[in-house]
């Protein structure tokens, strides 16, 4: 069985101060099914990019492998599907049928082979793009966050679509994807690198228990350290003394008793050097230790409960059509303090619900009737934003003040250093994480969200759940994760033809 071998792997970009990997040493069994996770920016993209050679790292990785990566970049989607995979993987005509065989297996109808690449749904355009990344036999897959945009079902075809597969890394934040799909991790700590043979319940209850040992261990080892100090010390006072001892009697007492001080004070040096270094050893140890415990810190939402009305939106018999498209009919309401989410399969309307509520402008002709609570402040996290500049302008531009964005951004997790950082040039979660505490920040009386959780990482996803618990707010909320759904969600609207 082959394997993919990292050897003192090292790689920054030009503008960090620190290495984002160090001297990574790792080997990885061909066939083993992996998934690699750690928080947003981490170095998930980074590493899957420095095994397809794109980066200038140092060190050495063996394999003789190819790797492929997903999500390939599509220039042009405006093109049909078939020729889009032409260009992706230079298949020949005949050799399609490869093509079909992976399509098959993941649900999808052939005749989209004919369509318009751009007018494909989220979840078809994915299971294009992963189709193709299987029809080498000697491939390895390096495959980045494939269930952002997935439906439910979407994630599960996917999921045993995969599990069929051998010889893979996946990026995901999603538990009960991972679960499914996966024989081994590799987590990217916050100070080393770790590889578990497991799901990821069996990695988080390790890291669990990792991290419960260590707290305790802490305790005990600052009694440790403080015993082991005192004792170097006590020890290195010692010898000192003696050392002076036999400086001030060396000139008149005979050699006998200056060689034994000397041999005693010598011997008490080396062993006071030797338990100082075993402390300095010691306190290295468990505080690179300590450092790889992830903190949680509590959010909060700049939430503005209102007395009055009590109904902050009423939706009735809406219906969105434009060409061949056309939305459910859908009836609801958001009273105050509740969270509404709306359900539904990749394409069948809910952004375009959205918009339409916050009169967005849209091709769509509205039938039904909107109505939404006069003068109240909204806060809207888009699907997809295109941020761009820095932090500090983009909050300023939005009359936020960026302390309270940086504030945000420093309890989900955001290294003090990033906040001057171009946009542009940020990990995915990272890019998301400055939408979301935007949109935190943003004094509001009502959220729109159109999937949060995408792009986010397991610690974040769990910091946002809680604090909608807490607080309670009036939200009407889009996202396929169940966890989230099922433990927030007062109402589910569900659409469907
Ligand atoms: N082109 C770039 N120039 C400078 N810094 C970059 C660049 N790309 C990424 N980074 C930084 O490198 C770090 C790792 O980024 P990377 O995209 O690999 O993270 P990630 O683990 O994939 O995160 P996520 O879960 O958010 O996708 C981040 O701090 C990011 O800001
Ligand atoms: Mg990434």
């Amino acid at each position: 069985m082959g394997t993919i071998q990292i050897e003192n792997m090292s790689y920054k970009y030009d503008q960090m101060v620190d290495n984002l990997f160090d001297s990574l040493n790792l080997q990885i069994d061909e066939s083993w099914k992996l998934g690699l996770i750690g928080r947003n920016g981490r170095g998930k993209t980074t590493l899957m990019k420095i095994l397809l050679g794109q980066l200038p790292y140092q060190g050495k990785i063996v394999s003789n492998l190819n790797f492929y990566y997903y999500p390939q970049k599509v220039v042009n989607k405006n093109k049909s599907t078939t020729e889009v995979i032409k260009e992706l993987t230079d298949l020949e005509e005949y050799d399609f049928w490869k093509i079909e065989v992976e399509l098959e297996k993941l649900k999808v109808k052939n005749d989209i082979l004919s369509q318009t690449f751009s007018t494909l749904s989220p979840g078809e355009q994915t299971k294009i793009l992963l189709a193709i990344l299987f029809i080498d036999d000697y491939g390895f897959q390096l495959i980045d966050e494939p269930t952002n945009h997935l439906d439910i079902d979407g994630r599960q075809v996917v999921a045993d679509y995969l599990k069929s597969k051998q010889g893979f890394i996946v990026i995901s934040h999603d538990k009960t994807f991972l679960n499914e799909v996966i024989d081994h991790v590799i987590s990217i700590n916050r100070q080393n690198v770790d590889i578990y043979k497991g799901n990821f319940d069996v990695w988080e209850r390790e890291k669990n228990l990792q991290d419960q040992s260590q707290f305790d261990e802490k305790r005990q080892l600052k009694k440790d350290i403080s015993r082991l100090h005192e004792t170097a010390v006590k020890r290195e006072n010692w010898s000192n003394q003696s050392e002076k001892q036999k400086n001030k009697t060396g000139l008149q007492k005979v050699n006998l008793d200056k060689g034994f001080i000397t041999h005693k004070a010598a011997k008490m040096m080396k062993k006071a050097k030797t338990v100082s270094k075993r402390v300095d050893e010691e306190i290295e140890k468990k505080q690179s230790l300590l450092k790889n415990i992830e903190i949680e810190e509590p959010i909060q939402l700049n939430y503005h409960e209102l007395n009055h009305p009590k109904t902050l939106i009423k939706v009735d018999n809406l219906e969105l059509i434009h060409e061949d498209v056309r939305t459910p009919k859908t009836s609801f309401k958001v009273p105050v303090d509740q969270v509404v989410s709306l359900i539904g399969k990749n394409g069948i309307g809910k952004t375009t619900i959205f918009k339409q509520l916050l009169g967005i402008e849209q091709p769509f002709e509205q039938t039904g009737d909107i109505l939404i609570a006069k003068g109240i402040k909204i806060s809207y996290l888009a699907q997809e934003d295109q941020l761009v500049g820095n932090i500090r302008q983009l909050a300023q531009d939005k009359k936020i003040d960026p302390e309270m964005v940086f504030s945000n951004l420093r309890k989900l997790g955001f290294e003090r250093n990033l906040f001057e950082q171009n946009i542009e040039s940020m990990s995915q979660g990272q890019k998301r994480k400055v939408a979301l505490a935007i949109s935190l920040s943003q004094e509001a009386n009502l959220y729109f969200w159109d999937e949060p959780l995408n792009y986010l990482d397991v610690i974040t996803r769990q910091q946002i759940i809680e604090a909608i618990k807490k607080q309670h707010p009036t939200m009407l909320l889009i996202d396929h994760d169940k966890d989230l759904i099922d433990e927030i969600s007062d109402q589910k609207i569900i659409l469907e033809n």
